[in-house]
């Protein structure tokens, strides 16, 4: 599928509407995630990733216009409208009328809170990783509502039903995910913050 927009351009853009080292991170993460999951279901690595990349575009800048301004930014950045329908469907319910359809768009809705939440377990871990994180641990942090509270466990949960998954199935896999790409997003940050000067 067409994205309208190059990885490069779509790179650039990110970092027009975003500065904090957080937003990048989360941005790098579920683009990196969304490309594991296209490439195991032999889907287009390409389109599922600069969705991610891009799925939170405008919320630095305008988090009460979340997924409206978003739609606005990437029509004139050329993004097609399938990038577009992806990139708005993640706010399904919350931000957006539009439903995830298609399995990208169902991945991404599941995977963008759950990451933030597998995120925040890696750190309070000794190795600071997910390289050695359990099943056990992660439905543990899952159930501790007050954990990264920020993280919805009813859009995960939702984001499980919608993909017909039962949760410890979601929860594990994208842990797998995660513990594929942690490097891949190291390297980018690191270069990220060589580009900015934040090193
Ligand atoms: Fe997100």
């Amino acid at each position: 599928m067409d994205t309208g927009i190059d990885r490069e351009a779509a790179w650039r853009l990110l970092k027009q509407y975003n500065e904090k080292d957080f937003h990048i991170q989360h941005a790098i993460t579920v683009e990196k995630v969304m490309g594991y999951f296209a490439q195991k279901h032999g889907e287009d690595v390409n389109f599922w990733s600069i969705a991610g990349l891009l799925h939170d575009i405008d919320y630095e800048k305008y988090p009460d216009a979340h997924c409206q301004k978003a739609k606005d930014i990437l029509k004139e950045s050329g993004a097609t409208e399938d990038l577009i329908h992806a990139v708005v469907s993640h706010g399904y319910g919350v931000c957006s009328e539009v439903e995830p359809t298609h399995l990208m768009e169902k991945t991404m809705y599941a995977v963008d809170e759950l990451t933030g939440l597998i995120g925040a377990a890696a750190l309070m871990r000794p190795s600071k990783s997910v390289q050695d994180m359990k099943l056990k641990s992660i439905k543990k942090k899952f159930k501790d509502k007050a954990f990264a509270a920020g993280c919805s466990r009813d859009t995960i949960k939702k984001g499980a039903e919608i993909l017909g998954m039962n949760i410890d199935d979601l929860l594990w896999e994208t842990v797998l995910a995660m513990k594929a790409v942690e490097k891949d997003i190291e390297t980018e940050m690191e270069r990220y913050r060589k580009e900015t000067g934040n090193e």
